[in-house]
């Protein structure tokens, strides 16, 4: 029997990436990552439409040229369908959709917050069935259980803001750079944890930092009236601060799901999975507890084409195809 070789297209937020897969094994996985949002403190969805234009067919290039595979060969080709950016998600189903006619080949289509969740199944150990799952990025925050590859339901979620988020946003008051969760996460290690910021008492699984981000804002307004100097002077400890209360709202729910459902394969996945102070809280957990912690490599933990190229191939064994008249999703839940 032939191999199955996918090509699978990210390109849902800011970054534009792609990925081989032949067989479940990961050939290559490309991204271009679009630094001009720096300069506005935010992704802006028309800039990074237009970015993934330009980067799509050179990263495409370069994921076949690494994985010394040519178009031809190809079995399937794989996208990211949402949530993300509506124009962002456009040039990868655009492209997709031309390939697939060109070469006659089926298209998997990918959810792009189950793909983070698939990561991994990239390397070796891989979680065994059920596992808990916190997933945790820019746009998301949630608690997943999942069953099987494919079979997952959320059991909490965030009533507002996403983790990601309240670390960007925090970084903007403190006048970081976006994204600004490397980067607090940075100056935490040089900094104390030394100011106390609320945790929210939120019912059951679910999630909310809106409430920080107003908590942060109030502090540094009190403490900058009496010294201009203020976040210049703590910045490292002011980070120390938000990463620690960030991290611990996250431990805090993981641990009750775990309590609740009696799973101790615990998982994180998403951009903020690879936040040094959320990886050693849990790993610290898992020695206690005895819970049986996965945590991604970090090229797996932000946005990339592996992921979607690892669920694709799930489904790709299912049969599970779309047609030319599928559409990208803005919201997708599973
Ligand atoms: O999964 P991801 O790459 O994109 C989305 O799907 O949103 O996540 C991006 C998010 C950003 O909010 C970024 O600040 C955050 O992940 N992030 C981090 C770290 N690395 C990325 N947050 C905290 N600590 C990190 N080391
Ligand atoms: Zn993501």
């Amino acid at each position: 029997m032939n191999s199955i070789k996918i090509l699978a297209i990210e390109s849902s937020c800011d970054d534009t990436s792609a990925a081989i897969l032949e067989d479940g094994k990961i050939l290559s996985n490309c991204i271009a990552s679009q630094t001009i949002h720096k300069e506005y403190g935010g992704v802006v969805p028309e800039v990074a439409s237009r970015a993934h234009q330009a980067n799509i067919v050179p990263v495409v290039e370069m994921a076949l040229r690494k994985a010394n595979i040519d178009k031809k060969e190809l079995s399937a080709i794989a996208f990211t369908r949402g949530p993300g950016l509506m124009g962002s998600l456009l040039v990868g189903v655009s492209f997709a959709k031309a390939l697939a006619l060109s070469f006659d080949i089926p298209m998997v289509e990918v959810n792009h917050i189950q793909a983070h969740i698939l990561a991994h199944f990239i390397d070796d150990p891989h979680p065994p069935f059920p596992f808990l799952c916190l997933t945790v990025s820019g746009g998301h925050t949630q608690i997943v259980l999942v069953n099987n590859y494919l079979e997952m339901k959320i059991i909490g979620t965030t009533i507002d803001d996403a983790a990601g988020e309240a670390f960007d946003k925090t970084g903007k008051l403190l006048g970081l750079d976006y994204p600004a969760g490397p980067i607090i996460d940075k100056l935490a290690k040089r900094g104390n944890a030394i100011f106390e910021f609320t945790e929210p008492s939120i019912p059951n699984l679910d999630f909310s930092f809106s409430g920080l981000k107003t908590n942060i804002l109030r502090f540094l307004q009190k403490n900058i009236q009496q010294n201009p100097q203020f976040i210049k002077e703590n910045l490292s400890d002011i980070c120390a601060s938000v990463q620690e209360r960030i991290v611990s709202i996250l431990m805090n729910k993981i641990t009750k799901a775990s309590q609740q459902t009696g799973i101790n394969n615990i998982a994180i996945a998403g951009g903020v999975s690879a936040n040094s102070g959320l990886r050693m809280a849990l790993k610290e957990k898992g020695d206690t507890i005895g819970w049986q912690v996965f945590i991604p490599k970090f090229e797996y933990c932000t946005d990339n084409a592996a992921m979607i190229a690892m669920t694709a191939y799930y489904k790709f064994l299912n049969e599970d195809f779309v047609g030319q008249e599928i559409t990208p999703l803005a919201r997708y839940n599973f």
